[in-house]
Parts: structure tokens; sequence; C-alpha cells
């Protein structure tokens, strides 16, 4: 295998090309505008030139709860896994990218870890600016007989630099109220909102976004045991990246991250075990 690819062989062609790119075969060249590749995440990364090419790392790793896909490890093995993935992923992030990894609990009998915490420290290694830490809030999940049932998961939002892409203006939603106007002082009579609407939310406050998670009647479930919705990856697509992005998931499962990319024109690399 050649393991060395020029970088103007990462530069896709356009119009959009899907593929499986197999492992123990040379990298394609150009690679497809949307590609999976069908193995191991680090021995992918391991492929790349370790230049800045990514708009956009979006993600969710397996959380070693022994879910089908995975082999349950102790914690320790398993962060160490996953430092030794972001330690590759971060300097193919470009200077004006953005990484947003999306976590939940690990669950070690009976009581929690939450994922963010853990993986703090190894973002703040790596000097990365945290933006946000998203609330996901969904409405499905276990019924806990001993805690409260866990009903929100984050995405820890970090950029490289503070030259960063965000377009706000891209995923505003329309007011709650939008003819509002100051009541009182200097600006009374004018209208007190954006007229292009407000932040993104679903409610208040707005970095807590109310999504259904895709559960048994959800109309994008698939076999797959746990995909993003869609439309959380949307949200984080057209804020972090401009059309003709190139956004990478690590841990791409059924490719929701790359149907959200294509919707708005982004091109899209996954990496995923299952054949
Ligand atoms: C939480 S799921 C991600 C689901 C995905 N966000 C979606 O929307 O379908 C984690 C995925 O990582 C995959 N995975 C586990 N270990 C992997 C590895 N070493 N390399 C690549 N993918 C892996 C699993 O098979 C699983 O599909």
């Amino acid at each position: 295998m050649n393991n060395t690819p020029k970088l103007s062989s990462l530069i896709f062609e356009s119009p959009p090309k899907a593929q499986i790119i197999l492992p123990g075969k040379e990298l394609p060249s150009p690679m497809p505008y949307f590609g999976i590749w069908n193995d191991d995440a680090e021995a992918f990364l391991k492929t790349l030139p370790r230049e800045p090419i990514f708009d956009l790392i979006v993600s969710s790793p397996p959380y070693n709860i022994g879910k089908s896909y995975e082999k349950r490890s102790k914690l320790s093995t398993y962060l160490q896994w996953q430092e030794r993935i972001i330690d590759e992923l971060i300097p193919r992030l470009k200077n004006t990218g953005s990484i947003c990894w999306q976590v939940g609990n690990f669950v070690d009998n009976g009581h929690i870890v939450p994922l963010d915490i853990e993986f703090a420290p190894i973002f703040k290694k790596h000097k990365l600016q945290m933006r946000n830490r998203i609330i996901w809030h969904f409405g499905h999940g276990l019924h806990s007989k001993r805690r409260f049932s866990g009903r929100y998961e984050t995405v820890m939002w970090y950029t490289k630099s503070d030259d960063y892409i965000f377009n706000l203006d891209d995923v505003r939603v329309p007011a709650k109220y939008p003819g509002k106007k100051h009541f009182k002082g200097p600006k009374a009579g004018q209208h007190s909102g954006n007229p292009l609407g407000k932040n993104p939310e679903d409610f208040w406050p707005e970095d807590v976004w109310d999504i259904p998670n895709v559960k048994s009647n959800h109309i994008e479930k698939t076999e797959h045991p746990c995909q993003f919705p869609v439309g959380l990856i949307e949200r984080l697509v057209l804020a972090t990246t401009n059309a003709g992005g190139l956004v990478f998931d690590p841990f791409a499962g059924v490719a929701s991250a790359g149907v959200a990319a294509a919707i708005h024109e982004c091109r899209f690399i996954g990496c995923e075990l299952i054949h």
C-alpha cells in the first residue's frame, strides 16, 4: 500500500462521486468526493499526510459501554486509544477548522462517568479553544430505576484558532416573536430582534438543542443502534464550514454526518469498521 499520498490527491473531484475505500489497496487518486474507508480509523489516519486538510471533524466515538460494535475495555485503555486518534486528527484540521466530539456517559456498575470531562484534558493538551459545550437534549432512552433517566448528551465544539469559520446567519431560526419592538429607551418603537432571526435554538438558552434521537420509529432509522440525527450534524456543518468544505468522521456508522455534508454541498470522508 502506498502510505504517503500527495496532498493534491486529496483534492476531490466534482461532480460528487461516492466510493468505498478498501484497506490493503492504494488510496484512490484523486480521492472520491464522498468516501468511506471500510476499516480502522487509526489505520486510515496513518495513511494520510500530516497536513491540515479537514474543515470539520465531527464524530461520536464508541462510548466503551459494550454496544454491539465495540469491545468494552478499562476506561484508561479506552481513553488512551481515543487520545491516539485525536493526536492524529488535530494536525490534519485546518487552522480555520472545527472539531465537534459528541459524547455521552461511560457507565460502570451503575455509576456514570460523563465522557466530556475525560476528553477535555486531551483537547486542552492540543491547545484547542472550546467554543461551546452543546447540550443535545432528546426524548427517548432507557428508564433508569436508581438514578434520573439520561436524556442529554454533549457536543464538545473546539476550534484550532481564533480565525475560525462561524456562519451564524446560516443557522438562525425564525424568531419566536418576529415583530417584537423595544418599548422604552432611545430605541423605543424599533425592532428589537435581528431581522434574519435569532441564534439557533429549540428552547432557551441557545447552546441547548432539542433534537429527537434516532430510535425505532424515527424516519431515519437504520439497523445501526446509535445513529446521529442528520439535523444535528446539519447545524454543525452549516455553522462551521463553507460549501465545498471537507468533513471527516472517523467513526462514521451509517454516515449520517456524510448525509448532512452532502445536503450542504460539502465533501465527506468517513471510517467505519462495519462491512
Ligand atoms: C457511536 S457510533 C457512530 C454512529 C454514527 N455517528 C452514525 O450516525 O451512524 C460509533 C461507530 O464507530 C465504529 N467504530 C468502532 N471502532 C472503530 C474503529 N476502530 N475505526 C472505525 N470505526 C469504528 C462503530 O462500528 C460504530 O458504528
